[in-house]
């Protein structure tokens, strides 16, 4: 069965609107558990303007299900990461200026560094993820810095438009994700899916964890977090090949 990891970034989101204490992306990983959770994930950016320090060591302390922290890699989060100790730390390319993650970590030309964090978080017990685009010679690179696990970019795929433009990047994904296998290393993929596109990735061969935040919340909105999970976790029940 495909592994469901919530985002909760964008409760986080709308807590820091106020700058108060609602609504509580702790309170949120309980209600996304509820609704079957595999993995809560949340991206502590350098500039915290969704999810805070606080948020990282309580849900460590709370969550019943692994916690799967995302982060640039830059010395002031890995200090927090050291001291934290989730389960699973991925490591996502970040630009002040974003409005989301735009691309995957370039493996290739930071392997060295890169493989030094790895080899840090190792140290500490953590699992760690390398976010790529759909690229081979990036998985290659990942396998090389010693990653345990590779979350591929859906979003090329998500922003595609036409079946041509959408089959290529389908494509891109299961051939990086062939590759992943190969080397050993888990396979799992995510950005910009929703209830509508993810059967097709839900469906790629031994994909292990999907991780989607955005669409999720957003329908959490009408219908409530729990229920939105659950919902997102029959969309991939339905098309888990
Ligand atoms: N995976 C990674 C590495 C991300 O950075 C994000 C966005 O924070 C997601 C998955 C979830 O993306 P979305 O919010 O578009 O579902």
């Amino acid at each position: 069965m495909v592994k469901l990891g919530v985002n909760i970034d964008h409760v986080a989101t709308v807590r820091q609107a106020r700058q108060g204490h609602e609504p509580d992306p702790v309170w949120a990983a309980v209600e996304a558990e509820l609704g079957g959770a595999d993995l809560i994930t949340v991206h502590l950016r350098e500039d915290r303007r969704h999810i805070q320090d606080r948020d990282v060591a309580v849900l460590r302390q709370t969550t019943g299900v692994p916690l799967n922290l995302e982060m640039a890699a830059i010395h002031e989060i890995m200090e927090i990461a050291l001291q934290t100790v989730p389960a699973m730390v991925t490591l996502v390319p970040e630009k002040r200026t974003e409005i989301t993650t735009e691309g995957g970590v370039d493996v290739c030309s930071q392997q060295v560094p890169l493989a030094e964090m790895v080899k840090k978080l190792h140290g500490a017990g953590i699992r760690v993820s390398a976010f790529i685009d759909a690229d081979v010679q990036q998985v290659r690179a990942a396998k090389a810095a010693g990653f345990d696990l590779c979350e591929l970019h859906t979003g090329p795929y998500a922003l595609a438009t036409g079946n041509g433009p959408i089959h290529i990047q389908h494509e891109r994904l299961r051939a990086a994700g062939e590759e992943i296998l190969n080397l050993g290393m888990q396979f799992n993929a995510g950005h910009g899916l929703n209830y509508h596109n993810v059967g097709a990735i839900a469906a790629l061969p031994q994909v292990n964890e999907l991780h989607i935040g955005h669409a999720i919340v957003s329908r959490a909105l009408f219908i409530g977090l729990r229920a939105a999970v659950r919902e997102m976790k029959l969309a991939i029940a339905r098309s888990a090949g």
